[in-house]
């Protein structure tokens, strides 16, 4: 099977790796691709990702088996539509499916519609009416920019100034077009999880728990980021919460395949949960891997990824079988200096085979590219994944850091504390 991967984060390096060890992967492109997928993949890049005919035309001309799409914006501009129709197999959802992730006021209405348990909320076209319901529910509270806002669209207000502020923003055009719909809802308390599942035919097949750190600094402060670090299973869901968790997941994608939204879901569908004190409520749904979730999750697969993605691209649910290693994984990111904010490009990067000699130790790579003189260099603001397995979250988080040390390139940044909060025990939110 010759395989083509869209993107160029840590996810597709990830996803580009599990192909690579797959017997019946013969050969694989990734587009752009990063320094990281270079080893494994033929990079190409000039091509719009998000321009569908041309990603039909790239799989036409080099007889391409399976098309994997990676991030939300070619999936919400339709490519998986246009490619499919090409007679292409892709492994993402329709434009219409994507709208889970891309439109937040779609994504509460399938809620509401499937009984998926979440916040409550409302969806407002103008500021006005936005503002009274905002005074009337009262602080704290939490606004949303409708569309793909990269993650800096959701606004937590403490206060109803911050709020009425947030508000006011979307509607002033901070988000384009992504902003012209507001979704203001109520503000839930707990620890954040998140449970993935490859969906095809309106079937759910679940994978593991994995919890994202998006906070910049240690503690959970500072800006929200991309994600600072991530491990998986996550340790302090009950097993009540994740049962109900699931029950989200199949209910969810049981609705993909019928009246009234009946999409072509052919992909992931990644549920961001709360686990709240009234049980677990859906904060939002994506349509695809999460970045970094993807890089603790793949790893403990056991199965061949080339052939499940090409079961559920097919709409062969019944094909897909799931097995997971027993080890637990931790990530920690390693960011340039200033990141969230303006960061420079471009320093030199040692260290990763050091890192990757250590038992159950691999380093995917972000934001890396070569120089003239064949260096590896930082190329963005989240560099390098790395991600360690081990028997107990102990080990895993230990590995994980003992790999970080070996690493060096001038102003790499990283939490210290990633897992450490879950391995407190469920206190550690109270
Ligand atoms: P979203 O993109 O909708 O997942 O929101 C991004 C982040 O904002 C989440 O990961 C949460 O940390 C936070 N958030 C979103 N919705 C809520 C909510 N209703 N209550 C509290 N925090 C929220
Ligand atoms: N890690 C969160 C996301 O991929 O959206």
């Amino acid at each position: 099977m010759n395989i083509v991967v869209l993107g160029s984060g840590g996810r597709e390096h990830a996803i580009c790796a599990a192909l690579a060890k797959s017997p019946s992967c013969e050969k694989l492109y990734c587009l752009p691709g990063n320094g990281g997928t270079a080893a494994i993949a033929e990079n190409v890049a000039g091509l719009d990702i998000c321009d569908g005919t041309a990603v039909a035309g790239f799989a036409r001309d080099h007889d391409i088996d399976l098309v994997v799409i990676g991030p939300e914006a070619p999936l919400v501009a339709g490519v998986a539509d246009v490619v499919r129709a090409s007679g292409v197999a892709v492994f993402g959802p329709d434009a219409q499916g994507a709208q889970l992730e891309g439109s937040k006021t779609y994504s509460k209405q399938f809620m509401e519609r499937c009984g998926i348990p979440t916040a409550r909320y409302a969806s407002f076209d103008s500021a006005e009416p936005a503002l009274a319901y905002a005074r009337e529910i009262g602080a704290p509270l939490v606004v949303k920019a409708d569309g793909l806002a990269a993650g800096k669209g959701v606004v937590v207000a403490d206060d109803i100034e911050m709020a009425e502020e947030a508000i006011v923003k979307c509607f002033d055009g901070a988000f384009g077009e992504a902003g012209s719909q507001v979704v203001v809802e109520e503000c839930l308390t707990g620890p954040e999880c998140s449970l993935l599942a490859f969906v095809s035919g309106g079937k759910a097949h679940l994978m593991a728990t994995a919890q994202d750190h998006k906070r910049a600094y240690e503690g959970d402060t500072g800006p929200n980021t991309g994600g600072m670090g991530v491990y998986s299973p996550v340790p302090i869901v009950t097993d009540g919460e994740y049962e109900a968790m699931a029950q989200a997941m199949n209910a969810a994608a049981a609705a993909t395949a019928q009246d009234p939204f009946d999409v072509d879901y052919r992909g992931v569908l990644y549920g961001g949960f709360m686990l709240t004190p009234d049980g677990p409520k859906v904060l939002e749904f994506n349509a695809r891997f999460g970045d970094p979730e993807t890089q603790v999750i793949l790893p403990r697969l056991e199965g061949d990824l080339a052939q499940i993605m090409l079961a559920v691209a097919e709409g062969r649910p019944q094909d897909v079988e799931l097995s997971w290693s027993k080890q637990w994984a931790a990530c920690v990111v390693l960011a340039s200096e200033g990141y969230p904010g303006s960061y420079e490009k471009g320093k030199v990067i040692l260290g990763i085979d050091e890192a990757e000699a250590l038992e159950g130790v691999t380093v995917y790579h972000a934001g890396t590219a070569f120089n003239d003189d064949e260096e590896l260099i930082t190329a963005g603001g989240r560099v390098l994944n790395v991600v360690a397995l081990g028997e107990t979250f102990e080990e895993a988080r230990e590995r994980a850091y003992e790999a970080v040390d070996l690493i060096n390139f001038e102003g790499k940044q990283f939490r210290g504390d990633i897992g450490s909060r879950a391995a407190r025990g469920r206190s550690a939110w109270e």
